[in-house]
Parts: structure tokens; sequence; C-alpha cells
């Protein structure tokens, strides 16, 4: 029997700066009444300067390998999500790798926008199984503010920044069959990437790089794909809606949080919700989400909880994950 990923620890960062919507609003055309009413956030946390993404990775991945009761040598493998990496290369993996002393093993930055850390989950989760690695991190770090077009108010008041990070440790099938990671399902069309892209990277002078987003289309894909998503995830393990102890959605916009909700017939106390401090923190807020909530104590080991995100590419996907 090939092995299983047990999630054994989670954590996540934030930075010390805090930016409410009346705040965005002095330099922004906006207000705190637009922003919470067609998204739900309330403010978000902005990375200073020495708050790079391998710096917050690294401290969401320090407590989540304490969480773990693991340490640097039980780290075989770092999995970073990120659409905004500190440099082109090392891979802002690497950089953690270094600064948690890990001296072995392979690292490696995974881009799939929002969906990153879905994304890294599917892959640490097959290197688990086939036996390539005991011990991975799976980081979602990201400083989107580094790459917001301040001139466009229907975008740079949705994102923040931050860290999120899970420690995967294999575990025998017949240590405890109904722990760890069920399944992941990940899907990804790419006709459809000029709904939401970053118009410029490394070595292309001439653009510096802004997120471009077609808000009101990547709002019905989200919806419609997030649905298929969970549905696949249920039907792959014969479970139904009444299974789920816990959504730990992706945190982009409220109204589509509680879409899936309503979908799953889930009631609003047992979804993860933390968009309104956090805003879309891309790769990081699912992994951020499940920090908080697992570390606040309502989510408790033996729940089954279902994770699902969606970002540009368009790329999405969804984990099914008992604790
Ligand atoms: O993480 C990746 C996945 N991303 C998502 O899932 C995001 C999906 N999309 C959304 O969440 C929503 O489409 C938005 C929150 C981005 C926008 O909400 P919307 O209800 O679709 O608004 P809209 O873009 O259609 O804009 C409505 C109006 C426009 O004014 P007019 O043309 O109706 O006069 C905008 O100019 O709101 C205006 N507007 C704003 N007003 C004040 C747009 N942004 C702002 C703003 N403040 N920040």
């Amino acid at each position: 029997m090939s092995p299983r990923s047990i999630l054994a620890g989670c954590g996540g960062y934030l930075p010390e700066r805090v930016v409410s919507n009346e705040e965005l609003a002095k330099t922004v055309d906006t207000s705190d009444a637009w922003i919470q009413e067609r998204t739900g956030i309330k403010q978000r946390y902005f990375a200073a300067k020495h708050e790079t993404a391998a710096f917050m990775g690294t401290e969401a991945a320090r407590i989540a390998l304490a969480n773990a009761g693991a340490t640097a040598d039980d780290v075989d493998a770092i999995i970073l999500a990120t659409s905004t990496p500190d440099q082109a290369f090392p891979a802002t993996a690497l950089r953690v790798q270094a600064a948690l002393g890990v001296t072995k093993g392979f690292g490696f930055d995974l881009s799939a926008a929002c969906a990153g850390f879905i994304y890294g989950l599917s892959v640490a989760d097959g290197m688990i199984r086939c036996g390539q690695a005991r011990g991975v991190l799976v980081i979602g770090s990201e400083v989107y503010s580094r790459i917001l077009n301040w001139q466009d108010r229907g975008t740079c008041v949705l994102f923040g920044d931050g860290a999120g990070a899970v420690f995967l440790r294999a575990a025998r099938s017949t240590d405890d069959d109904r722990r760890g990671v069920l399944s992941t399902h990940i899907h990804a069309q790419g006709t459809l990437g000029d709904i939401l892209y970053v118009d410029g990277a490394v070595g292309q002078p001439d653009k510096p790089g802004h997120l471009v987003m077609h808000g009101r289309e990547v709002f019905r894909h989200a919806v419609t794909r997030l649905a298929e998503a969970v549905e696949e995830a249920l039907a792959a393990n014969g479970l139904t809606h009444a299974d789920i102890d816990w959504l730990v959605p992706h945190q982009a916009n409220k109204r589509i949080i509680d879409a899936m909700g309503k979908k799953l017939h889930l009631p609003p106390e047992r979804v993860v919700v933390t968009v309104d401090r956090h805003a879309n923190t891309s790769a990081a807020s699912v992994p951020l989400a499940m920090a908080e909530a697992w570390g606040d104590g309502r989510i408790q080991q033996g729940d089954l909880v279902l994770l699902e995100a969606l970002g540009g590419g368009l790329t999405w996907g969804s984990a099914l994950v008992r604790l």
C-alpha cells in the first residue's frame, strides 16, 4: 500500500502593517461602503520591505513545523506557490530552505496564481504517495502589493500580502486509514488567460507587471468552476455534502464564499472566512485560513475539510482532507 499524506501542522504569517478601507480611500477613488458591500473586505495587510515572500514563507513554515512537532531534518521537499517571487531565481522555496536550515532534499516554486496552494498540495501528495519524499512543506507566500496598479480601483482594493504553510508527513496507510489527503483535483483552462493576468515579467523593461482583472467574468467562472470542483471531490470519495465538517475556501470575495457554502448546504459557522481581514492573498489565502481555524481550535483532528481555489490561468481545484 502506498503511503498517505497526513497534514501534520499548519502556520501563517501576516505583515505588521494593517491598511483599512478608509486608509485606502484617502488615495484611491473608492469607499469603505463599496468595498465591503461588493467583497466583504474591511482591511488587508501590506508587507514592509523586509517582509519578502521568502521571509513570510519561512515564518509560516516555522510555525507549521513546530505545530507538527517536526524539525528541519524532517523536510525532504519544499513547494512554494507564489506569483510574486522575490527573484526570478533562485526559487523562493530555496531561500526558505536555507533560512530554515534544511540541508537535504529539493524545492521549487509553483506558479498557478490563486490556486497555487491546491496545486502544491496535489504535487506534494503525489510525491509522498510514490515514495519520492516523506516530509513536504507546501507554502503559499504572496506580496501582491508589489504588482497592484494603484490607478485601477477595480483591483487595487482587493488584495493583501501574507503567507501560509502546511507540513505533510508520510504515514503508512495501515497506520490510520481515515486521516490524510483523500484526494486532490486540479484543472486549468489556458484559453481564459486574458481575464486575469499580470501584464509584465522579469526581463520586460517596458512592463513593470501589474495585475489586470475582468472581475465580473472571473466571478462568473469562479462560481461555476468551484462548484464543479467540490462536487468532483465528493463524488470521487463516495461522500455527500452532509459529510463535510469544514469548507476552507479561497478568500477572494465573500459573495463567492457564501455561494459555495449554500451549494454545499453548510451553515455559515462551518465555512472559514478571513477575507474580511486578510483580503485576497492569492496562493496564501487557503493555508492562512486553515492556520487560523485550526489554530483557534475550530477545526479538530478527525474533521473532514474541503479546500478549494480559483485563480489566473484560469487555474482551479479542490482538495479533500481528513485532519
Ligand atoms: O483570486 C482570483 C479570483 N478572483 C475573483 O474571484 C474575483 C471575482 N470578481 C469579483 O469579486 C468582483 O467582480 C469584483 C469585486 C472585482 C467587482 O465587483 P462587481 O460587482 O463585479 O463590480 P464591477 O467591476 O462590475 O463594477 C461596478 C461598479 C462600476 O461602476 P459603474 O460602471 O457601474 O458606474 C465600477 O466602476 O463599481 C465601480 N467600482 C468601484 N467603485 C468604488 C469598481 N471598483 C470600485 C471601487 N470603489 N474600488
